[in-house]
Order: C-alpha cells, then sequence, then structure tokens
C-alpha cells in the first residue's frame, strides 16, 4: 500500500485503482486488457499522483526512439482542477526527457475543452485531426504535440495540506 504523496510510477497491482478512476472520468473506460496491453510494451510509463493512499491521478504513455506517446491522463473527479492534472503532465514530460525523447504526441476527443485547455497551456498545438478516431461516442480525435527541451525544466515545489 503507497503511504507517500507525489508522483511515483504505477505497479501492476495498482491497476485496479486506476480502473476505478477511469470508471469514473470517461465515457469509454479503458479496461483491464487496455492496460495489460500497455505494460506489455518495451518502454512504458506509467506515474500515479497520490495523496497518503490514495490515488488522485495517472498518466500512461509510451518511450519510442525519440517520441513520448501520451495514451492516458486522468484525475479523479473530487481532486479536479487542483493543479493535478499539470502536475502528472509537466512530471511526465520531465522522464520522457530524461530518457532521451525530443517530443511528445497525443490525441483527445474533440469535445474535451478541460484536457484541450490543459494540453494548450502545457505548451502543445494541434498537428491535424483523425476523423472518426474515438467510438462510444464516435467523434473526431485531435492530435497534438509539443516539442520537449535537451534537459527537463525546473518543477514548483507542490505542497498539500
Ligand atoms: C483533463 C484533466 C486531466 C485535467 O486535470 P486537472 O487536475 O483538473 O487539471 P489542473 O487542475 O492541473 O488544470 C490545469 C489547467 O487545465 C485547464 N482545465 C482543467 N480543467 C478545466 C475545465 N474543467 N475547464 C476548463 N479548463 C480546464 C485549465 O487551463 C487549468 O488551468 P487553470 O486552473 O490555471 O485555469 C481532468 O479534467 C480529467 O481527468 N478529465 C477526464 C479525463 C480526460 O479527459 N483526460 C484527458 C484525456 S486526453
Amino acid at each position: 500500500m503507497t503511504t507517500t504523496a507525489g508522483v511515483l510510477a504505477l505497479t501492476s497491482a495498482e491497476i485496479q485503482r486506476v480502473l476505478e478512476i477511469e470508471e469514473r472520468t470517461f465515457p469509454h473506460p479503458w479496461t483491464w486488457a487496455d492496460f495489460e496491453w500497455l505494460s506489455q510494451e518495451e518502454c512504458s510509463l506509467k506515474l500515479g499522483l497520490w495523496q497518503g493512499e490514495n490515488l488522485v491521478g495517472y498518466v500512461i504513455g509510451t518511450i519510442g526512439a525519440s517520441v513520448f506517446h501520451l495514451a492516458n491522463l486522468a484525475v479523479d473527479v473530487p481532486c479536479q482542477r487542483q493543479g493535478s492534472g499539470g502536475r502528472l503532465l509537466r512530471t511526465a514530460l520531465d522522464r520522457a526527457t530524461e530518457l532521451r525523447c525530443r517530443s511528445c504526441r497525443l490525441e483527445v476527443r474533440r469535445s474535451n475543452r478541460a484536457a484541450l485547455y490543459l494540453y494548450q497551456k502545457s505548451g502543445f498545438a494541434v498537428d491535424g485531426v483523425r476523423r472518426r478516431f474515438y467510438t462510444k461516442p464516435v467523434e473526431d480525435a485531435w492530435l497534438l504535440s509539443r516539442p520537449l527541451p535537451a534537459e527537463p525544466e525546473p518543477q514548483p515545489i507542490m505542497v498539500y495540506g
């Protein structure tokens, strides 16, 4: 059981907690099989943000030769709008930078205003649209990317009360 506050690598045993947040945050949540598939990727990055024993949110992606593909990011509903999504995103981008990625790419539902604001605030730009990329409901995806610096950027110190 995790008792530390902060961003830590997620273990397979913690995926059930991730699934519970998925159910609350996405109209078409990922399944156990989706996470199993991603975990088999040689270079998957899975980080969770903890407050004591509570998993607040997570970010998951794959590390390619020079590209970090951000596959999933979510913050549990009661914890949203408190800076956690931004913190998870910054930590993942820093980790990808340390692993020598030079850019980050992702897809986001066209209607997902909260995520679009977060990504645009975090330096992402729209590269294009992938028609009918999502199902349940069917929807286009914006394709977003941003370059990564040669070294991780300094992070602000976060204190939880
Ligand atoms: C997208 C998500 C991860 C953001 O997490 P969060 O912890 O609420 O984000 P933060 O508190 O760090 O907010 C950072 C910025 O994102 C934007 N933002 C976040 N939620 C927003 C909302 N509901 N409406 C508008 N802008 C929003 C704002 O620009 C915000 O900065 P500000 O608070 O200074 O205005 C969260 O809303 C979520 O889990 N949504 C459901 C899952 C999802 O859609 N994931 C994205 C998949 S691509």
